[in-house]
């Protein structure tokens, strides 16, 4: 359902070009969790924007259900069923917690779809649909709004950055089950945790930019930690 296709991303920095993505070659298929972890700075972030329309590939193709999608912006991209969330949640000023649903969904949600989206990521609706999307929300609870905001708006293609940044004092089954739940969309998820992880059809492993890995859960997270005992050892990655 989605393709990258030999996607390059670099950015001039001090009139030098950085290359942060290189060559990418992906293909997600319909209905599956796909999971891309890899160390800080590898490019992850850049590739769901890449893949949400925030920023344009330097060069290569981003194709969707059959569709070169690749100059559309992210309304274009929302309204063809895909959904973002943020690494670092953003605020709206002026905007309340039901509000940001009903425009995810498109809709006026009743109370009952609001709750239950909203009790999925463990918050009360009672305590917080009229909450104002400002920052005297906490880092964890702008997160579990984001995540109910995804769920409202029942896309066909999740992206989720970090969702279990900031949320470790809720369980971790319940957001692993959140994924398992959106099983009439393809998700992928950018993630550090193992537990995240496991819950993938494939891992994606990101390294300098380059797919350096791509596999099921226990072949990736083997070559994980074989890296870490040899970096342990002082040797060369
Ligand atoms: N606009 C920019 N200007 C300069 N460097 C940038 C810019 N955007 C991204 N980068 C660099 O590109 C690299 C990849 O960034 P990205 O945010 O995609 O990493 P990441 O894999 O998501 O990391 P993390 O695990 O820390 O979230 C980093 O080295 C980052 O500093
Ligand atoms: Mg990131």
């Amino acid at each position: 359902m989605l393709k990258l296709e030999n996607i390059n991303y670099f950015i001039m920095q001090n009139g030098k070009k950085k290359h942060i993505l290189k060559d990418v070659n992906l293909s997600f298929d319909e209905n599956k969790i796909y999971v891309i972890t890899g160390p800080n700075g590898s490019g992850k972030s850049t590739l769901l924007k890449l893949i949400m329309g925030i920023l344009q590939p330097s060069s290569g193709k981003v194709v969707f259900n059959g569709k070169d999608i690749t100059n559309l912006n992210i309304n274009e991209r929302a309204n063809m069923g895909m959904s973002y969330a943020f690494q670092q949640p953003v605020t709206f000023k002026g905007l309340k917690v039901e509000d940001l649903m009903n425009t995810a969904s498109g809709k006026k949600n009743d109370l009952t779809s609001l709750c239950s989206h909203l009790s999925m990521v463990g918050l009360c609706a009672r305590d917080y649909l009229n909450r104002p999307l400002d920052s005297k929300l906490s880092g964890g609870e702008l997160k579990r709004i984001e995540l109910a905001m995804v769920l409202a708006r029942k896309g066909k293609l999740n992206l989720f950055d970090e969702p279990e940044a900031g949320i470790d004092l809720w369980s971790f089954e319940n957001l692993t089950s959140i994924f398992k739940s959106l099983k009439s969309a393809t998700n992928i998820i950018v993630s550090h945790q193992n537990r995240v992880l496991e819950t993938a059809d494939e891992v994606i492993l990101l390294k300098q930019g380059k797919v350096e890995m791509l596999g099921g859960f226990e072949v990736v997270s083997k070559l994980i930690s074989q890296e870490k005992c040899t970096k342990l050892r002082g040797g060369h990655e």
